[in-house]
């Protein structure tokens, strides 16, 4: 038929296979192929019955990504599954590995469903700012209701062919070769059997209306903003509550009106920046060293993190402390996010133990002996980082790797105090280490290339997602938050209250403002690094001294009760505080500052435009390897909203022309803080864009 799609005949059965790796997307060769051999299939006498399978490891993962954004061949997607489906003769869709998006579409549109119970099951389309466009909200909920389909249509998570088989989604759970008890199936089904043509028995239902209520309040806090879930639910509703092809209808309008929002472009922007993040020389040139076991000095807040996520992925960690009491609170800290996860059912007491058998607690360096690789969280002080290093350095083997987990510190000033510079490495981990996907590996000047490739084995195992940085202070991410940071207090010295820059950042879809951010991290961190650089700063700089007034009072955030806002009785969530205001006024007043009002428009603009001029200085000094790892950065360790695409896609959306007028206006006010960037105002005059390097 084609390369990417063959038919052959077993017996009286026709097996359509496609082939088309890595996870079988339905482009268009495997779009025609599959219609092609429907037809053929269907017009040979002796064909009784059609298997559809797919080679390698997966069942169609779905519709060809790239497709997206060019010009769409014959045939589609949604066409080719109503031939499928209009087949005079039965169809079965064997499933295996992930049969996501228009691939479970496909095994919607034909009319039985095999599986291995692990194999996955899901339509994701979601977490590309799309819905499922081949006919998906409408076969599913005539399948197995509102609620399961929502569930898994909103959450974009795959689940088992095991749920999906209890639901009704699936026939038959294959326990041996699929292929042949596919095969099986086929010759045993009698007729064909439509999705489509399935009673809208879930209507009026009390579930059916319930599960519509849950979706609408879920989506309108977790999912704010955003405009797929939307128009899901309402797709979903127009299965149940009108005919087949009119709610098809609705569902091809509104998947194109989602393809053609800037929300899917900066999601799909997302899905490719992630993978892209990985690629990067050194894993190139290089293996990784063996990785098996892990050690962690400091348990505090990160080592505690760190030694969870290595936990949680199959590694065992010794962690090494300074003394028997710090110790102690560090096994605590360990042990405290399992005993959360057993009270809230998501772990078993068994579980706990059998995770926390890979778990040694020491005060003794000397049981570093034997790990692969050591990780150090102690405090951010260079001396101290120093002299554990030079420690380390004395007992661990040769073939280890080392790294830190320094926010700030030059990673060459830490790994001259060992006689192996080239093992040492960055790994910036964020908090809570446990949770946080983003991973900074730091390549200093002389590191190796297989530690290098450690470090990104490491990420993989813990399914983290890692990204490459440069060695300058702050590296990628808390170096563009330290420039947004001081245009946001600029903002505030000039009039924006915290609690309105804060708005305005919410609303532009982060899940908190900068201000409620900095309390939850604690104040007293920021506050050390600006007197630290204190000595360095350009005397003709703008200084904001609110934050260290509010420090001064011992207000250091949630941790103290009250930062820029209050937190009474440990409350989560911050309220505006008069007092603090005062403090922002006396600082105007002290600087003879007269202040104006902030759109929430102009907050925006001005914080987004400080976040991609840093960003651009950030490429420029080759510390990001290209602007979608700037991007992943933001969105998997700031909170950027995926739905954006992260700050430099954000800016070729908004137009770079647009941001640099922008910038070059803001410069007449404050030359200093608002230099344009050599690099944006290069793309602008050559009109390309930062989609343009990441293509380099
Ligand atoms: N289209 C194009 N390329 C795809 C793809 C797709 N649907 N899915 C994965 N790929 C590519 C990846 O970009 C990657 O390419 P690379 O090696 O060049 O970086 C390669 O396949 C392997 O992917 P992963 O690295 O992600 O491999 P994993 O094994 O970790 O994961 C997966 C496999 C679970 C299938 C994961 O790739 C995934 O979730 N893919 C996206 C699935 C999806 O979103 N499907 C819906 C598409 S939209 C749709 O179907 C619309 C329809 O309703 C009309
Ligand atoms: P923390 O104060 O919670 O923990 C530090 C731990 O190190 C303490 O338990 C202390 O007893 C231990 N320690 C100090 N000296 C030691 C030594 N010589 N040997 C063994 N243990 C020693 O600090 P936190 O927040 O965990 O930070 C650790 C590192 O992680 C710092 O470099 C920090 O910059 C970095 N980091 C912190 C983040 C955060 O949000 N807290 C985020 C990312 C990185």
């Amino acid at each position: 038929m084609s390369a990417q799609v063959t038919l052959s005949k077993i017996r009286s059965i026709a097996v359509i296979e496609v082939n088309n790796p890595p996870v079988n997307a339905l482009g268009h060769a495997v779009r025609k192929g599959l219609w092609d051999s429907i037809e053929a299939a269907e017009a040979d006498d002796t064909v009784k019955a059609i298997v559809l399978i797919g080679a390698g490891r997966t069942f169609p993962a779905g519709a060809d990504i790239n497709e997206f954004g060019t010009a769409m061949q014959e045939p589609y997607l949604p066409d080719v599954i109503d031939r499928i489906e209009d087949c005079k003769k039965p169809v079965v869709a064997a499933l295996h590995g992930t049969a996501l998006g228009g691939g479970f579409e496909v095994a919607l549109g034909s009319h039985y469903r095999i599986a291995p119970a692990d194999a996955r099951i899901g339509l994701p389309e979601v977490n590309l700012g799309l819905l499922p466009g081949a006919g998906g909200t409408q076969r599913m909920p005539r399948l197995c209701g509102a609620k399961l389909t929502l569930d898994v249509m909103l959450s974009g998570k795959p689940i088992s062919a095991a749920k999906a088989h209890a639901a009704g989604l699936i026939d038959r759970l294959a326990k041996g070769d699929l292929r042949l008890e596919a095969i099986k199936f086929a010759e045993e089904v009698q007729k064909v059997r439509r999705s489509s043509d399935e009673e809208q028995g879930f209507l009026n239902t009390k579930s059916y209306h319930e599960a519509l209520d849950d979706a609408k309040k879920m989506i309108s806090t977790r999912m704010r903003g955003q405009l797929a879930p939307i128009k899901i639910i309402e797709c979903v509703t127009a299965a149940l509550e009108t005919p087949f092809a009119e709610g098809r209808a609705f569902e091809r309008a509104s998947f194109f009106e989602c393809l053609s929002s800037e929300q899917s472009k900066g999601m799909i922007h997302a899905f490719f920046a992630e993978r892209a993040s990985a690629k990067v020389p050194e894993a190139s040139r290089a293996k990784p060293r063996k990785l098996e076991s892990i050690g962690v000095v400091g348990g505090g807040t990160m080592g505690a993190g760190i030694t969870v996520a290595a936990l949680d992925s199959g590694l065992p960690v010794t962690m090494i402390e300074r003394d028997a009491e710090s110790i102690a609170r560090g096994r605590t800290n360990v042990e405290k996010v399992y005993d959360r996860l057993v009270a809230k059912g998501r772990k078993t007491k068994d579980q706990k133990a059998a995770v926390m058998a890979l778990y040694t607690a020491s005060t003794d360096y000397g049981d570093l002996s034997d790990v692969d690789m050591v990780i150090e969280a102690v405090f951010e002080r260079l001396d101290v980082k120093r002299e554990v290093f030079a420690k380390l350095d004395e007992v661990i083997k040769p073939s280890a790797v080392l790294a830190s987990n320094t926010s700030y510190i030059d990673i060459d000033l830490i790994s001259s105090a060992t006689s192996r510079p080239s093992q040492v490495i960055g790994l910036h981990f964020f908090s809570p280490a446990n949770i946080m996907k983003l991973l900074e590996i730091v390549v200093p000047s002389s590191a190796a290339d297989d530690v290098v490739a450690t470090g990104f084995a490491l990420a993989k195992r813990m399914r983290k997602v890692p990204v490459r940085a440069g060695n300058s202070g702050g590296f990628i991410g808390n170096r563009i938050l330290g420039k947004y940071g001081v245009c946001a207090a600029h903002m505030m010295e000039d009039g924006a209250s915290p609690y309105d820059i804060d708005a305005a950042i919410f609303e532009f879809g982060y899940p908190m403002g900068i201000h409620a951010m900095y309390d939850l991290a604690g104040l007293d961190i920021g506050w050390d690094n600006r007197k630290a650089a204190a000595p360095n700063r350009n005397p003709k700089e703008r200084y904001v001294a609110i934050a260290d007034r509010i420090c001064e009072n011992g207000w250091f955030g949630q941790k103290t009760g009250r930062g820029f806002y209050l937190y009474p009785d440990g409350a989560r969530i911050g309220t505006p505080d008069p007092e603090v205001l005062k403090i922002i006024q006396g600082e105007r007043e002290r600087k003879g500052l007269s202040t104006r009002k902030f759109s929430k428009q102009e907050i925006i603009e001005r914080y987004l435009a400080a976040m991609v001029n840093e960003g651009c200085e950030v490429l420029r000094e080759g510390v990001a390897l290209k602007p979608s790892d700037i991007d992943v950065t933001s969105i998997f360790g700031y909170g950027f909203p995926r739905y954006r695409g992260g700050p430099m896609k954000y800016a070729d959306m908004y137009g770079l022309d647009k941001m640099l007028s922008n910038i070059q206006a803001y410069e007449q006010e404050d030359p200093i803080f608002w230099k344009p960037s050599p690099l944006l105002v290069e793309l602008v005059e050559t009109g390309r864009n930062f989609d343009d390097l990441n293509k380099m």
